[in-house]
């Protein structure tokens, strides 16, 4: 198994990926088109595990100099429980740190028991808005 940086020739095998896993219920959010400005974007790490030549996970996450946050983790479910999301995530770990992050957090939609196991704890709560233009209409 080998962690490396995506490329954008690997959006439609994630895309299978996510909707295995019930995560694409935004494509707009998830889809091919948004993996291509994560590709693009300096403050994001946008690693894929490959398993014999195929690729079987993914995780995102941005550093913007000063905090490091997970948006996203998903491994093939007949991948899962072999340790390829643990090696995704140590993989994201230390190059956020060796871009000088002293933390990481993790937007978790569902079950914690993964992120615990790597040493993640519970603190804050996620709040969103959902479109964003319920901010910009509540004034
Ligand atoms: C969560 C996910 C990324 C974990 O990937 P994985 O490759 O199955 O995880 P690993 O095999 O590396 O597991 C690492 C450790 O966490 C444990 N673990 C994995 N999933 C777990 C779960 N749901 N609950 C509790 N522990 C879990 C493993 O048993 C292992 O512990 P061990 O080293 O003591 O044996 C994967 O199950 C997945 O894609 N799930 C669906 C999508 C999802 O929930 N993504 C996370 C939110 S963004």
């Amino acid at each position: 198994m080998q962690i490396r940086n995506f490329r954008p020739d690997d959006a439609e095998t994630l895309v299978k990926i996510l909707k295995a896993n019930q995560q694409y219920g935004h494509p707009e959010i998830d889809g091919p088109e948004a993996m291509q400005r994560v590709h693009d974007c300096q403050a994001a790490e946008f690693l894929v595990a490959e398993d014999e030549n195929e690729v079987v996970g993914m995780v995102r996450g941005t550093y913007d100099g000063s905090r490091a946050v997970i948006y996203l983790a998903s491994v093939h479910p007949a991948h899962q429980r072999q340790g390829i999301g643990r090696s995704l995530v140590l993989e994201i770990a230390r190059r956020f740190r060796a871009r000088g992050a002293g933390s990481i957090s993790v937007i978790v939609p569902g079950d914690a028991g993964f992120w615990k196991k790597l040493g993640f704890r519970q603190t804050t709560r996620v709040m969103q808005a959902f479109p964003i233009d319920e901010v910009l209409d509540s004034a």
